[in-house]
């Protein structure tokens, strides 16, 4: 994909999605939010205090906001307000504006405990990526995609089940399945990455 394609995609889905929820996005979006946080086998009691996780395209209301973490990062190239930037450092998170496929690439810090991806990968500019070297970041995945969403503006990709299957089976060990089925059906998985 060339970067121009991805740039109009991200500026359609601020204009036609996170604008328009404003201030209010966290509220607005956490109905559909409970999919993805079903999909990654957490509810929101699971205790993740000592756990640093970064959520990959977590946009501005990260699910990490319900829990308590120790000093996670979300890492998004969206330009989030100073609302949401102050929301984030009011609970310890890290907002870190940058595609996702640049921060792997420079990572050399210690790895993760987690990486969540949830609602993400069909906005990506380089999907392959980003699956195949999240192991440089994280030990294990919490992962929930909607399957099948139709390429738009906004999409410039999709993706099936299986195509999440082979990932999981190829790049993990002690995968979990939780698929769900709303309009669309939702992959969910948590895995541990191989090395
Ligand atoms: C539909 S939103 C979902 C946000 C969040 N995961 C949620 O469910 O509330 C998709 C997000 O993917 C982000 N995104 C697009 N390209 C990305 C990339 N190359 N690396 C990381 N995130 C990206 C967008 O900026 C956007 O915030």
């Amino acid at each position: 994909m060339n970067e121009s394609v991805w740039e109009h995609a991200q500026d359609s889905e601020w204009k036609t999605h996170w604008q328009k929820l404003g201030d209010r996005a966290e509220e607005l979006s956490f109905e559909v939010q409970q999919r993805f946080l079903k999909g990654m086998n957490l509810t929101l009691e699971t205790d993740l205090q000592d756990k640093k996780i970064v959520d990959i395209g977590g946009g501005p209301v990260s699910l990490l906001l319900k829990f308590n973490t120790n000093n996670s990062v979300v890492v998004d190239p969206l330009p989030i307000s100073e609302f949401y930037l102050n929301n984030y450092k009011s609970k310890n998170i890290i907002f870190i504006q940058q595609k996702a496929e640049e921060f792997i690439e420079k990572f050399d810090e210690e790895k993760f405990d987690e990486v969540w991806m949830y609602n993400c990968l069909q906005h990506v500019f380089d999907p392959n990526k980003i699956l195949t070297k999240l192991n440089k970041i994280g030990k294990v995945l919490r992962i929930c995609e909607p399957c099948d969403t139709p390429i738009n503006k906004c999409h410039p990709y999709t993706f099936k089940q299986e195509f999440y299957e082979t990932f999981c089976e190829e790049h993990g060990t002690d995968i979990s399945f939780f698929n769900q089925k709303y309009d669309y059906p939702y992959f969910g998985a948590s895995l541990t990455l191989k090395d």
